[in-house]
């Protein structure tokens, strides 16, 4: 089943909302997001892996509206973090400080203290130099931090090498060569300022199959293990994100096998599980709505022009992703191959290329699928160009999470300096 579907006249539909009435009423370029799928997302992954004590904290980087937030955390989510700025909007969202998980390898002293005074749930850290910078400011606000070693347990999660973070080439986690883990973790235990809240991990996004995320977390379990064999507490293993989609047919994603998997692993070994998916929870569950400017005959390609762009959507640009691009409506059978390219002063701005399309006009209308994660938070105000809005639909109602920006509130950020 996806979260949206062509009904028997062939217009493009969520729930039973027409996806161009939407772009009727609010224009374009617009994202389109479907409430019951992602809720159904996050609830299946939740009784996926209900079988070890655990919490799922949806990752915000993947889609950080207040309204997606929010919507999840009516129904039990906790946040992965990793920005002050997403510490800000998973308040805002209604989620408890003690339900947020910080990640990222480059906090700054302001981001841990703005945590810490919250009363955080949980920090992963990744070096040295971080623990310091946790200890002191802990110590100078008279708080104790619940901090967790984010481990590198040197797996290729086998994906696209810009989403690729569990080898040890990359900049995150702790290293285990030289038994550094059990050595900061013994700090993090010694060190009055910390509460050791336990292990994490996370190699990488959009990963296809059970293997990698086997590897490592049965290293993550070793390491677990060995460290209560030590005397000391490890309450929480967090095995990170990544559970990958299907971009091709933007089906719903199915968790039973990864279910099954964090069962085999760890169920009766008494530790609690922390959960970070982003991409599997709202992928498949947005569009980007777009229309057509002009289409060009070049001298061996048909360019379809469109008024999205890779300002509104990068995955294709950073990640050369595919996504498939859908007419609204049913414009017939293809006609031949097109590039769907946004007006960006880049041959890089593109959001599809060598794709069998139907004749497509000035004016009408196509989703570029699949757009939920890692779109309108990537956005951009390239080229002077508004990032497109968003909106939530919901039981059939519509309801805007963000307005299309102005071109007059992009120039009433700037100024021009009295020379
Ligand atoms: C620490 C961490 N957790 C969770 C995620 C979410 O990953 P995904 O969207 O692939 O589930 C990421 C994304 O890169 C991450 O860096």
């Amino acid at each position: 089943m996806c979260a949206f579907h062509r009904n028997t006249n062939g217009h493009m539909l969520v729930d039973s909302k027409p996806l161009a009435e939407i772009a009727d009423r609010f224009g374009t370029p617009l994202y389109v997001y479907s409430g019951n799928g992602i809720r159904d997302s996050f609830n299946r992954f939740k009784s996926a892996v209900s079988q070890v004590p655990g919490k799922v904290y949806f990752a915000l980087k993947a889609n950080s509206a207040l309204g997606v937030i929010a919507l999840l955390a009516r129904n039990g989510s906790g946040a992965d973090i990793v920005s002050g700025g997403e510490l800000e909007r998973a308040l805002m969202a209604g989620i408890a400080p003690a339900d947020i998980v910080f990640s990222g390898v480059g906090k700054s002293r302001n981001e841990i203290a703005q945590a810490l005074s919250t009363g955080i749930g949980q920090i992963n850290a990744e070096s040295p130099a971080e623990l310091d910078s946790i200890s002191s400011i802990a110590n100078e606000l008279s708080v104790i931090a619940p901090v967790a070693l984010r481990v590198n347990v040197d797996v290729d999660p086998d994906t696209h090498v810009k989403i690729s973070t569990g080898q040890r080439s990359t900049k995150f986690g702790i290293s285990n060569n030289k038994h550094e883990v059990a050595n900061l973790y013994r700090r993090l235990h010694d060190d009055p300022n910390f509460a050791p809240a336990g292990l994490a991990v996370h190699i990488g996004s959009q990963i296809q199959s059970l293997a990698p995320f086997e590897k490592a977390y049965r290293a993550l379990l070793n390491l677990g293990q060995s460290l209560r064999g030590e005397g000391m507490p490890v309450p929480t293993l967090d095995l990170g994100g990544g559970v990958g989609v299907s971009y091709d047919d933007g089906s719903t994603t199915d968790f039973t096998d990864y279910g099954a998997l964090v069962q085999r692993i760890f169920k009766g070994k008494g530790f609690k599980l922390g959960f970070e998916p982003g991409r599997a929870i709202v992928a498949n569950n947005g569009v980007l709505l777009s229309e057509v400017i002009f289409v060009k005959h070049g001298d061996n390609k048909r360019f379809i022009i469109v008024d999205a762009a890779m300002n509104d959507l990068l995955r294709p640009t950073l990640y050369e992703a595919h996504h498939n691009i859908e007419p609204l409506n049913d414009l017939g059978p293809a006609t031949g191959f097109a590039d769907i390219v946004g007006p960006i002063c880049e041959t890089g701005d593109y959001l599809g290329k060598q794709r069998k399309m139907p004749d497509l006009n000035t004016g009408d209308r196509i989703a570029v699928m699949s757009a939920g994660a890692y779109g309108a938070v990537m956005a951009s105000s390239y080229n002077t160009r508004p990032p497109a809005g968003e909106v939530l639909v919901l039981n059939s109602e519509v309801h805007v999470l963000r307005h299309k920006r102005s071109v007059k509130s992009l120039l009433d950020e700037e100024s021009i300096p009295n020379f």
